[in-house]
């Protein structure tokens, strides 16, 4: 296997963990690039349900390095809190001290940032984002204005107090003043990190340059994302996004490799399309088809528990994702939930509701997406079983044609479909 990215490619959720852990399998290194504990990712193996949300899924395998990398940003209670709930899974404690590593360049969520994020919630009514209230969006806005505390922090105690001296002043001045919250003592914050170094101790590498020079000239390394193209910061629909890069271009910045060390790109697209949290979506269905696609795929949030909202595949997303995600070929999941669809619908183009302009490129600015309509092309179901078929000749014909137009209104083409959540339930065009 060459080294690969997955990439989330709609709006997160698509079954990216199910792809990760199939292709872990023939990696020796696995580098989670962004994001943070807002992530959910369930993977099925031996009939067992794993929840990750910082862990990298590989951690089932033996002998694999699963690395939380630079563009990462850690609670640090949650993480722990996931190590233990996949030890009582079965996992062993030796198991995770040997596998999984955190770079020490990753920043901390601190108890401050998850207050911010939910009183920046709450008080934005109804223009809220729908964020997690992980505390992500305002630990990767002191990353970036320079005043965030990284994992290496924690383990040079003399730095990390003249650190939180620069840091804590400013802070508690934004949490008294503009937030109205409880400010924080250098006394509480030097005990926080305290524990925080506990947690982190067994699995902090400080090796990490020996260990990416090692895997870049010698091994096999499967970068996985987070989230997916349309909640990017960038490229997503603003500000209805996350605060980190999903993108595949992220992955290089992330897993601290550059462009180079990556060979191909893998979007993960569902056979439709989830959303959860606010923020439009043009072919979103608020009627019984949405509710019996949400039904029967089973979409409810890993995280937050969140119903999601769903809708026909929009391949003006798909196109774009290709595109702004840098993907070179897609996996394609729960294409099993159309098994008792008569009609299936693909979103083509959308229509300028107004001027009566079609496009299928996809308008950036999401305040005027009211303004369109999808534009469809609907396909007859195949109303078969297709969750035990094993080779793409064996689809019903009915499934072929849909997923042959659904690659070429994309642009990329399609590698691995997902007809369940079982390992086995795959099939690599
Ligand atoms: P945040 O990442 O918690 O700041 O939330 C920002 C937006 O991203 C919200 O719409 C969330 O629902 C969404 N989001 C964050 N993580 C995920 C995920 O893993 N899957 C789906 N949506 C997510």
């Amino acid at each position: 296997m060459k080294n690969t990215v997955v990439v989330g490619a709609q709006f997160g959720d698509e079954g990216k963990a199910k792809i990760t852990d199939l292709l872990a399998s023939n990696a020796d290194v696995i580098i989670r690039y962004q994001g943070g504990s807002n992530a959910g990712h369930t993977v099925v193996y031996n009939d067992k349900k794993y929840k990750f949300h910082l862990v990298p899924s590989g951690i089932l395998y033996e002998g694999k390095t699963c690395f939380v990398g630079a563009g990462v940003v850690i609670k640090p209670d949650d993480f722990q809190k996931e190590i233990n709930e996949l030890i009582a899974e079965g996992i062993s404690e030796e198991h995770f001290k040997k596998a999984l590593k955190v770079h020490p360049l990753a920043h901390i969520t601190m108890p401050w940032h998850t207050e911010v994020d939910g009183y920046s919630e709450n008080s934005l009514g109804k223009n809220k984002i729908g964020t997690t209230k992980k505390g992500i969006g305002p630990t990767y806005t002191d990353k970036y204005a320079r005043v965030g505390i990284r994992v290496e922090d924690l383990f040079n105690e003399e730095t990390l107090s003249e650190k939180l001296d620069v840091i804590l002043p400013l802070k508690n001045k934004m949490l008294d003043k503009v937030y109205n919250l409880n400010t924080y003592s250098k006394d509480e914050a030097m005990a926080l990190c305290a524990k925080y170094r506990k947690i982190f101790a067994p699995y902090v590498c400080f090796e990490w340059q020996q260990l990416l020079d090692d895997a870049k000239r010698n091994k096999t390394i499967l970068f996985e994302g987070a989230q997916g193209v349309l909640l990017d910061i960038d490229y997503g629909t603003y500000p209805f996004v996350t605060s980190s890069n999903p993108v595949g271009g992220g992955a290089g910045v992330g897993a601290s490799v550059g462009p180079l060390a990556i060979n191909e790109v893998i979007g993960v697209f569902k056979a439709y399309i989830t959303r959860v949290g606010e923020g439009p979506f043009v072919t979103e269905l608020l009627d019984e088809t949405g509710e019996k696609i949400q039904k029967i795929g089973a979409e409810f949030g890993v995280t937050t528990g969140r119903p999601r909202r769903c809708g026909w595949f929009d391949a003006v997303i798909a196109k774009y994702s290709v595109l702004v995600g840098g993907l070179s070929s897609i996996a394609l999941t729960k294409l099993d939930v159309f098994d008792t669809f008569e009609t299936i619908k693909l979103c083509t183009a959308y229509k300028n509701k107004k001027t009566g302009e079609i496009t299928e490129y996809y308008p950036t600015n999401v305040y005027t997406h009211k303004d369109y309509e999808p534009v469809y092309e609907e396909f007859k179901g195949w109303m078969s079983d297709t969750t035990k078929v094993k080779h793409f000749d064996d689809l019903p014909n009915e499934a072929k044609i849909y997923l042959k137009r659904l690659e070429e209104v994309s642009g990329a083409p399609i590698k691995i479909i997902s007809i369940g959540p079982d390992r086995e339930q795959t099939i690599f065009v």
